[in-house]
């Protein structure tokens, strides 16, 4: 069956990551994922690839002295792999504008909020500050906007008045899990349609 292949940024623990090797590991799904970058050496997600066989190349971002530099080194990483797609699942770093010139293809995110709300970081605690009855999270495309892309989908869910950030974070992380492979299946599935 054809795939595309998929190159993953991440930062820290990787659930996203997992969730989307995990769905990768059906026969039947149209994605199979190349490898991890990451910009932290002692992020979990990079246990988690080698768990899984996939191969991981950390391009640390303290040790380059101009962020230019940094991300430079991560578009030529990139290339390097040449992926149909690239999926941010927790990667802490924000893609500047000329990275977005030289990568044209596809670049999917996860965001833990209804975008357009709380865009940035601690977004769950933006929802529980404004006292929001519904959060949730968002599969967007990136561009050199802060979560600002096109939306693809969300899934929503209710926020209780006995949540705390740590039982609201967990409650949409649940559903980030459940949302990301669904719309990398999606988006994989009309990649594929095209280039027949
Ligand atoms: C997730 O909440 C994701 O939406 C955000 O960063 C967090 C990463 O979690 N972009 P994990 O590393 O995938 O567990």
């Amino acid at each position: 069956m054809k795939k595309i292949d998929v190159v993953v940024l991440a930062s820290g623990n990787g659930s996203n990551f997992q969730a989307l090797v995990d769905a990768c590991k059906k026969p039947k799904y149209p994605a199979k994922i190349i490898a991890l970058i990451t910009n932290v050496s002692d992020s979990y997600a990079r246990q988690r690839a080698k768990e899984s066989e996939i191969s991981s190349i950390c391009v640390p971002s303290e040790h380059w002295k101009d962020r230019a530099a940094w991300e430079s080194s991560i578009l030529t990483t990139i290339q390097q792999y040449d992926p149909d797609l690239v999926c941010l699942a927790g990667f802490m770093k924000v893609l500047s504008p000329e990275f977005f010139k030289e990568w044209t293809k596809p670049v999917l995110n996860i965001h833990p909020s209804l975008l357009p709300e709380f865009k940035g970081l601690d977004a769950q605690k933006q929802a529980l500050d404004a006292g929001v009855e519904y959060a949730g999270c968002t599969v967007h495309y990136v561009d050199e906007f802060l979560d600002g892309g096109e939306i693809i989908d969300q899934r929503k869910v209710k926020v209780a008045k006995r949540d705390t950030l740590k039982s609201l974070t967990l409650k949409i992380l649940k559903q980030e899990h459940k949302l990301y492979p669904a719309v990398l299946k999606q988006v994989a599935k009309e990649i594929l349609l095209k280039e027949i």
